[in-house]
């Protein structure tokens, strides 16, 4: 007996030691639900725990199938999905109408088990991504899911991604992940860019040469347009059957596909199928490029109609979507301008210019109004891009806000539903890191996690009734610099992580820093499913500050989660362990990254070199452009280097003024060199210097020239940073004057020729 107890007690005291080690759940996921009300106590969540879901709900079903098999996948357990009543210490699905919201849910754990409640189907749906987000995806085997209520519910309606298959095409399967990726989001959406001038990609079957022709480019072009091709053929195409296999795929996730038919521009792919239904007749050729092509439908043409209304009579079959997208962005004019065909019909209709728009935005209204009198006679709704609020915008139409938010709002003050998608916030192939060079190539711009997390899709302009009209938000990922899957999910994730919280948060409780912090937790199940995603906010964040009182450079650095942070000062392997602000007074080459187990973050770099003006007091005679004054004058000699991108805040501008600035080394020291660094980009007006001057006081009043040079105006476009440097005979002096003269009149090349240019400047040296 004894010996019995003994060894119960040796077994107890084991089980609990295993009880300890397993890994607990943490359910401040992302999105942050709106409300996490731990109580003390757990539910094991073990091998063999039932899903009990209503008899006969085929989503409910679904539903239990989708916990399972996600259980399975992060953690190695398999749960049972039983029909039936909710049972004690399992986990129950149940539809609630006490939740109003269809797509809100409560996730409560406590003594009876586990209960996942919705407003519908969908409702569990996001409850059951709550609880597989919440638990520990580096963990195996059981784990502890603590007492809870989680209550949630989406701020919006309308949670989207974009996804072009024109520009590159992707395969079902893909597609099929991508929708994967968006229900562990939370979205509800996904646009379908299915046809553009680089490819048609739905079967139309009265119209076969669509897909036979149009879905075929001979070559692509290498780079931004750079004139080399690769001169291999590509294409593709979705049979019906297969969009069909992806609606229903997505729809079992609650994401409704609405597809996209970009009309009356981007048509190429069309018209080198039917090159009839183009103002020229042709021929025309699936473009090998990138960009606007003038070449569009021609929308005098009543076959042009009639093909439109074809494509959507079949695409309206294949897709339930209430809403079908029909583009009518970036759809230039000049062709309609010359085509008598298009004139005719203007005539015919009685267009004219007026100051509610061009005749040729009135035909491009009128043809956007024909698809839509289609759609609304088949029990569709119509949206746009906001360019299709020029000429007047259909009344049933809803509007996708892309070139800022000003068409979004417009229309809402209309009284016409809006998706806001604006480039500023949403557009997922613009670069998410501004050292380029250290990324694929993208189309440009420059979109971090940060920026994407700041977006707020109502605008202040609004009143409450109009705001209520901005029906929801999505990102864009336009695909021309996207060749396959793996890097579709490196620019989407995790910018999409931070979009969700726009989408489902109230916009006072999104909160950066907080999730920051929660990021680490959804890269692991990104790992866990295999997902490619870009690691910057688990690097380094490096920030340098000038501090002219100690005469020193300061540096922090910090990692989202808090890791360990290995530095060297010296261009070393870093092996230092980072403690706390570092004051840096000579030349360093600062390398410093992050230390999670074995594995080793990307470097944060960065080069010092310190002058005889460094951290020095310096005053500016005029002040820098408001926009580009950043820490002033300071910024100057605090031997910062900006980066390629002038708005970065390490580059002061100036506008009309020349800069100049005088420095007081402290004591009479000796000089005979001066270097300042410029960043040039004539497209956007910055200019480098025309000239440099360096003066020399004893006592600040008085100065005296010690070397000038000028340099001349570029001819062309220019994009370079450069280091000027004038030497002069050794000089002992105490205060310096340098002037760095801007462009007070742009050269005649340029468009803003006349007006005064800009000049981007990071640092002066004196040496
Ligand atoms: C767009 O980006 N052209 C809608
Ligand atoms: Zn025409």
């Amino acid at each position: 007996m004894k010996l019995k107890n003994t060894l119960l007690a040796g077994l107890l005291s084991c089980f609990s030691l295993v009880a300890l080690a397993q890994p607990s759940a943490d359910y401040n996921i992302i999105p942050l639900p709106q409300s996490v009300q731990l109580a003390q106590g757990e539910f094991l969540l073990k091998e063999g725990v039932r899903v009990t879901y209503p008899a006969g709900n085929e989503l409910m079903k679904n539903n239990a199938e989708f916990l399972a098999e996600y259980v399975q996948e992060i953690l190695g357990v398999k749960l049972q999905p039983v029909a039936g009543k909710a049972q004690k210490e399992a986990i129950n699905l149940a539809v609630s109408t006490s939740i109003k919201n269809k797509e809100g849910f409560n996730l409560k754990v406590n003594a009876q088990g586990v209960t996942i409640s919705g407003g519908s189907e969908a409702g569990v749906f996001y409850g059951i991504q709550c609880l597989r987000k919440s638990l520990p995806a580096e963990a195996t085997g059981a784990v502890k899911l603590p007492f809870v209520t989680v209550t949630d519910t989406p701020r919006f309606e309308y949670r989207g991604m974009m996804l072009d298959c024109s520009r590159h095409f992707f395969p079902v399967e893909f597609v099929k992940r991508y929708i994967d990726i968006l229900a562990l989001h939370g979205e509800n959406s996904l646009h379908w860019h299915l046809t553009d001038d680089q490819g048609w990609r739905f079967e139309v079957k009265r119209y076969p040469k669509l897909t036979e022709v149009g879905s075929w480019r001979e070559q692509t072009v290498i780079g931004h347009n750079s004139g080399r091709y690769d001169g291999t053929r590509y294409g593709g195409y979705y049979t019906q059957e297969q969009c069909r296999e992806i609606v229903e795929y997505a729809k079992k996730r609650y994401i409704n596909v609405m597809p996209e038919i970009d009309m009356p521009g981007h048509m190429l792919g069309a018209l080198s199928a039917y090159p009839e239904l183009g103002c020229s007749g042709g021929p025309y050729e699936v473009w090998t490029r990138w960009g606007i092509s003038d070449d569009v439908l021609c929308v005098g043409n009543p076959k042009t109609v009639e093909f439109i209304q074809g494509v959507l009579a079949e695409l309206i079959e294949v897709f339930p979507s209430e809403m079908i997208h029909v583009g009518g962005d970036e759809c230039p004019k000049v062709a309609w301008k010359k085509c008598p065909v298009c004139q005719a019909k203007a005539k015919e209709l009685g267009l004219e210019n007026t100051e509610h728009g061009t005749v040729e935005e009135k035909l491009q209204s009128y043809f956007i109004h024909e698809a839509e009198k289609f759609l609304n006679a088949h029990g569709r709704q119509m949206i746009g891009w906001d360019e299709t609020l020029e000429g007047g915008l259909a009344p049933n139409a809803s509007i996708m806000s892309w070139r800022g938010l000003e068409g979004g709002i417009e229309a809402a003050k209309q009284h016409h539903n809006v998706i806001m998608t604006p480039t500023s916030f949403c557009y997922f192939d613009y670069y998410q890191s501004a050292d380029q060079k250290n990324e694929p190539i993208a189309i440009g711009g420059f979109l971090p996690v940060s920026r994407v997390y700041s977006f707020e899709p109502v605008p202040e302009e609004l009143t409450a009734e109009e705001g209520k009209y901005i029906k929801g938000c999505q990102a864009n990922l336009w695909t021309e610099y996207i060749p396959d899957g793996s890097q579709v999910e490196y620019m989407v994730l995790p910018r999409m992580a931070a979009l969700c919280e726009t989408q489902w948060m109230d916009k006072s409780a999104k909160d950066y820093t907080s999730f920051v912090k929660r990021i680490p937790r959804l890269f692991a199940l990104y790992d866990k499913l295999g997902y490619t995603y870009a690691k910057h906010l688990l690097n380094v964040n490096g920030v340098l500050k000038g501090n002219t009182e100690e005469g020193c450079l300061e540096l922090d650095l910090a990692t989202a989660d808090q890791a360990p942070i290995l530095y060297s000062l010296d261009g070393t392997e870093p092996s230092k362990k980072y403690e706390g602000t570092l004051k840096i007074k000579q030349d360093a080459h600062i390398r410093a990254l992050a230390v999670r187990g074995t594995a080793k973050s990307a470097e944060w770099t960065q080069h010092v070199k310190v002058s005889k003006s460094s951290f020095k007091p310096v005053t500016l005679k005029d002040n820098p452009a408001p926009n580009y004054t950043y820490g002033g004058a300071p910024q100057l000699v605090d031997c910062i280097h900006g980066t390629n991108s002038y708005s970065m805040g390490a580059w002061l501008g100036f506008n009309g003024d020349d800069c100049v600035a005088t420095i007081d080394l402290g004591e009479a020291q000796e000089i005979s060199t001066c270097n300042v660094r410029t960043l040039t980009e004539t497209r956007s007006w910055c200019f480098d210097t025309n000239g440099l001057k360096v003066e020399v006081s004893d006592d600040g009043q008085n100065f005296r020239k010690v070397a000038e040079e000028f340099y001349p105006l570029p001819k062309d476009e220019e994009r370079e940073i450069r280091n000027h440097t004038v030497s002069f005979d050794k000089v002992k002096a105490r205060y310096v004057r340098v002037t760095v003269g801007t462009v007070k009149s742009i050269p005649q090349f340029h468009s803003g020729h006349g007006k005064p240019a800009y000049l981007f400047l990071d640092e002066i040296e004196l040496n």
